[in-house]
């Protein structure tokens, strides 16, 4: 009888939307607004931000068709803003990314819809399910080529119908980015199960079947005792078996997966579902102590606040927070409030005119060429990394911020877009330097879809739900507490605001992408 009314409403809630489906915002939408107009007017801005991500969201720019596979991203012409190189590799972070936009589609969302499928909202649940059902097909069959990896994915070529390691990944697997891939599924399963649709349940029971693989092989490929866990594991041999007498799995090098960032979605997969013991399991959380710590922001007579320190303090370090129900817990949902007061305070003060985050660095106009990648991009203040570049910003660094304000989010998202060839035709641009000279030509999951999962509340209801089904809620609760209160108890400078934006990209010579102007 439940899932018989939900089946009458959920129509309902994709087709009464809120604006009518009606000609598309401008490919520059952002210039025709104004920072006022952001912060009173937020969800009409939101709207027209989901339609141009959701122009990312195509065969052959974002992701494959054939095979329901992410791409890392397309480059673009300098000049006009088409695509040009798409990058044919991929990685679980990306495939991250995508599953939690399906996730929320699948569960009724009219932003998801906005995003997949603008002209005809109603269809947007199928193009994810749809999507999901290829992919878990490509899943399979590389377990199938490749069994050594235990069901996790390394980076991997996406372009070919059979997906494969990329030349640089083989007989090699990382733990993170396999820990965002697993909790979005997870999320995902979540939507099918509440779904009226038996079809739907099928593919949660055959995307589960999956899901409970990798509990059997984790502790085997990732698991090298005393609490450590690898970031990266070298693999015997990528086609054996995992269980194979021949098979052999070790840590690459001492670099363990420990950090309290985006590493920790894995831990906590580990705790809920792996075979290990629970006195090795207590260790797992012993070995991730010493990089919980407390500092405080003080700049520019704003402070101290209280924040958990960052690795760089770069925008894609508090990722977990998208899939985990974390903001249940107070402290933590607090430290993470005051984490934005000193990010979007500290551009103020510093006279940035947008946020710092991990990103690609510019492109070369003449030859297309991506310059670098900017790891340490963040704040060196609150950072345990001192050596940082703080040349270029993403829109991507507004994400965290938009989980406690949207409308403050936004308007930093809309100032760093002010910048020249920050809109193309496939939304927005990876990342401009501050002083304007340059962007990088580019467009990822990475830089564009956090926002827009973001802006969906991230995953934490749909696996919240799950997890109680599965009774390890409470455990996430109770160990979420214990290590954050070790650390945090007394917050300073809760009562600061957060900030918004106070200068503007200068100009300085580029011009708005011919496809993309005003
Ligand atoms: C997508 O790319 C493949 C090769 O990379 C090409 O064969 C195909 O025609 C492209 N499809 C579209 C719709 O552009
Ligand atoms: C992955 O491959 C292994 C080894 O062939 C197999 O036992 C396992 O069932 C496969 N996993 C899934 C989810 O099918
Ligand atoms: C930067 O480039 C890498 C490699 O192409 C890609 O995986 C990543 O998503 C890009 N953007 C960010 C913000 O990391
Ligand atoms: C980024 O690009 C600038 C040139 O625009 C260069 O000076 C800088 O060294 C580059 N940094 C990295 C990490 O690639």
């Amino acid at each position: 009888m439940r899932t018989f009314s939900l089946c009458l409403l959920w129509p309902g809630l994709v087709s009464g939307l809120a604006t009518p489906v009606s000609s598309p915002p401008p490919c520059r939408f952002v210039l025709d607004w104004t920072q006022d107009q952001v912060l009173k007017n937020t969800d009409q801005f939101e709207w027209d931000l989901l339609y141009w991500e959701g122009q990312f969201h195509q065969n052959n720019v974002s992701y494959n068709s054939d095979n329901g596979m992410t791409y890392d991203g397309t480059q673009l012409d300098w000049a006009t803003g088409e695509r040009t190189k798409k990058h044919p590799f991929s990685a679980a972070s990306k495939e991250a990314l995508q599953i939690m936009v399906y996730a929320h589609a699948i569960a009724g969302s009219s932003k998801a819809a906005r995003f997949l499928s603008p002209e005809d909202p109603k269809k947007a649940p199928r193009i994810a399910t749809s999507i999901m059902e290829t992919k878990l097909k490509t899943y399979l069959q590389f377990n199938a080529t490749y069994p050594g990896f235990g069901g996790f994915l390394p980076w991997m070529m996406t372009s070919s119908q059979n997906i494969e390691p990329t030349w640089d990944w083989v007989n090699r697997v990382p733990g993170l980015d396999n820990g965002e891939l697993l909790w979005a599924v997870y999320g995902c399963i979540s939507a099918l199960e509440k779904s009226c649709k038996s079809s739907d349940h099928k593919l949660a029971a055959e995307w589960q079947k999956w899901f409970d693989y990798a509990k059997t092989t984790v502790d085997k490929v990732f698991y090298q005792g005393n609490g450590r866990v690898c970031a990266v594991t070298k693999i015997g041999d990528q086609t054996l078996a995992v269980n194979d007498p021949k098979q052999s799995y070790a840590c690459e090098s001492p670099a363990y997966l420990d950090d309290p960032y985006e590493g920790e979605l894995f831990t906590y997969f580990i705790e809920f579902f792996s075979g290990l013991s629970k006195a090795e399991k207590e260790k797992l959380w012993l070995v991730k102590r010493a990089k919980l710590v407390s500092v405080e922001y003080n700049l520019g007579g704003i402070g101290p606040i209280t924040v958990e320190q960052g690795y760089w303090f770069s925008g894609h370090e508090p990722w977990k927070v998208l899939e985990l129900p974390y903001y249940d817990i107070d402290i933590i949902r607090r430290l993470h409030h005051n984490a934005e007061r000193v990010r979007t305070c500290n551009s103020v003060v510093t006279k940035t005119p947008g946020l710092f985050a991990s990103v690609n660095n510019s492109t070369d106009p003449v030859t297309d060429e991506i310059i670098g990648y900017i790891s340490p991009a963040g704040i060196v203040s609150v950072a345990s990394q001192k050596e940082q570049e703080h040349d270029v910003i993403t829109p991507y660094g507004a994400w965290p911020t938009i989980m406690f304000d949207k409308s403050v989010g936004l308007a930093w998202w809309w100032n760093m877009l002010q910048g020249k060839k920050m809109q193309n035709p496939y939304g927005s641009t990876e990342s401009t330097r501050v002083d304007g000279k340059l962007v990088s030509a580019l467009v990822t999951w990475d830089s564009k879809i956090t926002t827009v999962v973001s802006l969906l509340g991230g995953v934490g209801d749909l696996v919240r739900r799950k997890m109680k089904v599965d009774g390890v809620y409470d455990d996430f609760i109770s160990i979420a507490t214990r290590e954050y209160s070790r650390v945090f108890r007394e917050l300073k400078g809760e009562h600061v605001q957060l900030c918004v934006p106070k200068s503007t990209v200068p100009v300085a010579g580029l011009e708005d992408f011919t496809l993309c102007k005003k």
